[in-house]
């Protein structure tokens, strides 16, 4: 029998805005954030196996684990045991999102792993089972299964589309390094204890206006994020890119999520060359990306043997 093959593309994300309110007894913090999916893709390619196997491939993809640990073993556990099946399956992530770098790879991967596994076992799965099971997995593993742009509340998984007009586009500066997303929300903590405030959707009223009407200059200065104090704290060198990123003319930079890779907005897809250039010649970056965004949520690119 010919061997059965799914291939899964999934993008990598930039929070447009990032607003964090005080933790909560779960340990979890209250959010408001704008969650735009970039053209910086993981890529999962199930295949049957005797067991549920995972190996990476690509850039810093000898920090990734493979153990039960890793996100895409965890999906695959999850469809196994809600659709009653017991098939394994070998999944081999090909990694185009920096490894811990809050661009949320790992959640890419687990979304691309969700979507994959129910190709591959038939298991024919809803929008909303897959959904609820990527809730489980992580708080930005929905946004990978949606894709495009939207609005992210609670942990960040309860999303609504937002409307968009127009492509953006984007250079970051990624580093070998990454950070950890609890620890940037320990020193989040330890900046401001109780008495973060509460965020509110009218905070990004400009920002949804000029994602509205597709106007690049005013997204720029609408960019937001509450963990950049936090990241910049445990890493200080990340202030470097972004005063590169500024002298270079992008039109806002931000730490992306909670870091430590710094996403630039650009005037242009040459502008996000020329953005990239500049933080490889100041030697403020282990590696750069370009990308535009928004693009698709989790899907299928290959179905076949
Ligand atoms: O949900 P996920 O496992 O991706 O979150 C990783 C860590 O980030 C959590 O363990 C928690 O420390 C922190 N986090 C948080 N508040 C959120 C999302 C994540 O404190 N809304």
């Amino acid at each position: 029998m010919p061997e059965r093959l799914v291939r899964v593309r999934a993008p990598g994300k930039v929070n447009l805005s990032l607003r964090v309110g005080p933790v909560q007894d779960d340990g979890y913090h209250p959010l408001i954030t704008v969650f735009q999916a970039v053209s910086v893709h993981e890529e999962v390619v199930a295949r049957p196996a005797d067991e549920i196997v995972v190996t990476a491939s690509g850039p810093q993809a000898e920090l990734v684990p493979t153990d039960s640990s890793n996100l895409a073993v965890r999906a695959a556990r999850l469809v196994a045991e809600r659709a009653g099946v017991d098939d394994g399956v070998h999944l081999e992530l090909v990694k185009g999102v920096p490894v811990a770098g809050g661009m949320a790879g790992g959640s890419a991967d687990a979304a691309a792993a969700l979507v994959a596994c129910d190709a591959l076992w038939g298991t024919g799965l809803s929008r909303d089972d897959l959904h609820e099971l990527a809730a489980a997995l992580g708080s930005d593993v929905p946004f990978a299964l949606l894709g495009h742009t939207a609005v992210g509340q609670g942990r960040g998984h309860l999303l609504t589309p937002a409307l968009a007009r127009g492509e953006f586009h984007w250079a970051f500066a990624v580093q070998d390094r990454g950070l950890s997303t609890a620890a940037v929300y320990a020193a989040y903590d330890d900046l401001h204890g109780d008495t973060a405030p509460h965020p509110t959707e009218r905070d990004d009223v400009p920002l949804m206006q000029a994602l509205l009407a597709g106007d690049a200059v005013a997204l720029g200065k609408a960019l937001h994020n509450d963990l950049q104090t936090a990241a910049l704290e445990l890493d200080p060198a990340l202030a470097e890119p972004l005063a590169v990123a500024q002298d270079a003319g992008a039109l806002g930079v931000v730490v992306s999520g909670s870091g430590p890779t710094v996403a630039a907005l650009a005037r242009s897809r040459q502008h996000a060359t020329a953005l990239a250039a500049a933080f490889t010649a100041a030697g403020v970056a282990d590696r750069v990306l370009t990308a535009t965004g928004p693009v698709a949520g989790a899907r299928v690119v290959q179905h076949g043997d």
